[in-house]
């Protein structure tokens, strides 16, 4: 599956495409804000901080990381994880600065990774999950064709609390079958 990887895609307004130490910047304007990190990691004190993570995650394990542009501005990032080649399934992650949020631009750019995920990459399960309370994001999973699988129940410390993650995918299965 990994092999099978493009650098870049495309949508009808986005690219899909590397992140760099260029964009850092950008991205620090929604890592530095503590509602938009809420739910995926810790808000960004400084720019060399976001340099670093764009570092270490995005290019030194940047395999299947791309970072959402629209009109070449970064705003957001997308990306498999635990990329499991034997049981050829994944998982979907994603978070976009909330400054542009309600346009469907995160919905555009998953639409894109499902198809690639099924069409080029041989994938059978895309899965995702959402603490409980995530709201925007379980909505995000719906819209994409995921059925809710259940609750992994207290299975994530997440600021302070035990909390339950909810966890949904897509299967080949749902495409060829039509249960979406
Ligand atoms: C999860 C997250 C990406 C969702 O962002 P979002 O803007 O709601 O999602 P989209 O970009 O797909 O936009 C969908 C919204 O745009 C609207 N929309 C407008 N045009 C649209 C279009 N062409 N297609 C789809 N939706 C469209 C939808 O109705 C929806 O609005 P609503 O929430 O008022 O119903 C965002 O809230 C986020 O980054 N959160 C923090 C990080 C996070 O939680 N990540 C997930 C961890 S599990």
């Amino acid at each position: 599956m990994r092999e099978k990887l493009k650098t870049v895609y495309q949508t009808e307004r986005l690219l899909l495409a590397p992140v760099t130490v260029d964009d850092a910047h950008n991205m620090f304007e929604y890592s530095s804000n503590p509602e938009n990190a809420y739910y995926v990691f810790k808000t960004n004190k400084s720019l060399d901080e976001t340099k670093n993570i764009i570092r270490k995650i995005f290019i030194e394990n940047g395999l299947g990381k791309y970072g959402i542009f629209l009109n070449e501005k970064l705003i957001g990032t997308i990306y498999f994880l635990n990329i499991d080649e034997y049981n050829k399934s994944a998982e979907l992650s994603y978070v976009l600065n909330k400054k542009f949020e309600g346009n469907g631009y995160a919905t555009e750019a998953a639409n894109k990774l499902r198809d690639v995920f099924f069409a080029d990459l041989g994938g059978e399960r895309l899965y995702a999950r959402h603490t409980f309370e995530n709201i925007k994001s379980m909505e995000l999973m719906a819209r994409i064709g995921m059925k809710i699988e259940g609750t992994l129940r207290k299975s994530y410390y997440f600021h302070g609390r035990q909390v339950d993650l909810v966890i949904w995918s897509i299967t080949r299965d749902d495409l060829l079958f039509g249960r979406r």
